[in-house]
């Protein structure tokens, strides 16, 4: 089968989130299980150079976005049996970051209809196409429209991924026309109307064959109005094309035994090197340097979707546990104040790192001892699953991608490989915290338990890639 993955982002060549780790790693997956795989990304200016040398120019052609006709050529190259495709127009795509721009509308529509345009000039012909999320919700639209006129892409099967709903690609009406070049029949017969305005994800679901998000849990929520970010209608209406698949994690990259990032190297039978990334981690931080303290950490982007407020309401009550806390990321500006300000506070006890940095986030999951996590929703989240891969056991709230990962050890649950609160609610995150620590300084033999069982769990993408593979073979008849 020819696969052709869509996304506006994938790691290592340009990477702001999640959608990057899974675009980097879902596609050498699929095509380790001996399907033709193609990736097709935006030339930003930040894909470093070591990856433009290894490029091959395909060529280039205009795109017509209604009034507009823009340049795009196309480059190439292979790396991990997968070949990927960079759509290139420096007006749009070097602007020093990938999202945030006025006219972020303008820009994806443009990659969007490239990626259609550019079907002709890639190395096959997909039989099935799979977009990621608002930015390229409108490949399966132009798509469709083109088919009218273009025989040979009528057949192609289209999936999109929703990585997380809040996204939505909600633009004026006028857009429909004026930006995105359509018919407005494709407004006013609600295919891309939503409460009045256009909505490029809506448009999507309505017109893939399939629609799928990251985990099962968060697909069921999907049809529950506090998850759905206003989409549960539309979400029950795709029911019958609906699935849940659980994202893997890049094994490779993120394996203690191996990782060059962290001060020493540990497997599961041997933690004995995650002293020494604790030390290294306490050193770094500014934390005080005290073997038998726990260390709990948190790498997140500061919304409060990630559930930072129940963190901010209790910390006081964290700090009395006596545990150290060390949050890495950066977000909304209330809450790296209060991390800042926090850590004023609670010198050598509470550090605030206001960065994104993946190599201290990888120092961080190798030192920490417990993990937090409390989001309010997460379609699957990854740090999760990284933390576990490293030893740090995680203590999240029951949702999403959470509740499919991670499993309770609080009631003495035999296969337990972390700790889990259900309710919205900062004392029975701190309750649950509490026990965690209590874990760890009174039965050093359990939570080794714990924390083994977590670095050994299967978060490869195998199995992943096989649903993949699956909801692919269904929708082109194979
Ligand atoms: C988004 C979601 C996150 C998920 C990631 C990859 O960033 O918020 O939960 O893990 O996409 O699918």
């Amino acid at each position: 089968m020819k696969i052709l993955y869509v996304a506006s982002e994938a790691a290592p060549f340009c990477k702001t989130g999640g959608l990057a780790d899974v675009a980097g790693s879902l596609p050498p997956a699929l095509a380790a299980n001996g399907d033709d795989v193609a990736v097709i990304l935006p030339l930003y200016d930040m894909v470093g150079q070591q990856w433009r040398e290894q490029m091959t120019f395909r060529g280039n052609i205009y795109v017509d976005l209604a009034w507009r006709h823009e340049y795009c050529g196309l480059f190439s190259l292979e790396y991990q049996g997968v070949t990927w495709y960079f759509v290139d127009n420096e007006r749009y795509f070097c602007r020093g970051q990938l999202y945030g721009e006025g006219d972020d509308g303008e820009r994806f529509a443009f990659f969007s209809r490239a990626v259609v345009a550019l079907l002709p000039m890639l190395d096959w012909m997909p039989d099935v196409i799979n977009c990621n999320d608002w930015q390229s919700a409108l490949v399966p639209i132009y798509l469709k429209d083109e088919a009218t006129r273009w025989e040979e892409i009528r057949g192609i099967g289209t999936v999109l991924t929703i990585h997380n709903i809040e996204y939505q690609g909600i633009f004026g009406d006028y857009t429909v026309c004026d930006l995105f070049g359509l018919d407005y029949g494709w407004f006013a017969d609600g295919t891309l109307e939503m409460g009045g305005c256009v909505n490029l994800l809506k448009g999507a679901m309505m017109c893939v064959d399939h629609v799928n998000t990251v985990s099962p849990t968060y697909a069921q929520q999907l049809h529950n109005s506090f998850y759905a970010h206003g989409m549960e209608n539309i979400v029950d209406l795709c029911d019958g094309k609906m699935s849940g698949v659980l994202n893997g994690l890049d094994v490779v990259s993120f394996d203690p035994s191996v990782d060059g990032a962290i001060a020493a190297n540990y497997t599961a039978d041997d933690v004995s090197g995650k002293a020494v990334c604790k030390a290294e981690l306490q050193r770094l931080v500014g934390l005080k340097e005290d073997p038998d303290v726990p260390v709990i950490a948190m790498v997140s982007r500061l919304v409060s979707h990630k559930g930072v407020d129940l963190v901010c309401e209790v910390l006081d009550g964290i700090m009395d546990t006596g545990a150290q806390l060390v949050v890495l990321g950066k977000g909304d500006y209330v809450y790296e104040e209060f991390f800042k300000h926090a850590e004023q506070r609670y010198g050598g006890q509470m550090s605030a790192q206001i960065a994104y940095s993946d190599k201290l986030s990888r120092q961080i999951y190798s030192g920490a001892d417990l993990f937090l996590m409390p989001s309010k929703s997460e379609p699957c989240g990854l740090s999760q699953m990284i933390a576990m891969r490293y030893g740090a056991v995680p203590i999240v709230r029951q949702t999403g991608g959470l509740a499919d990962t991670v499993r309770s050890c609080q009631l003495g649950q035999e296969d337990g490989n972390g700790y889990v609160f259900a309710n919205y609610n900062a004392y029975d995150m701190l309750y649950t915290i509490n026990q965690a620590v209590a874990l760890y300084r009174y039965n050093s033999e359990d939570f080794r338990k714990v924390q083994q069982r977590g670095m050994t769990d299967d978060f490869s993408w195998g199995a992943s890639a096989r649903s993949y593979r699956d909801i692919y073979a269904s929708i082109v008849g194979e």
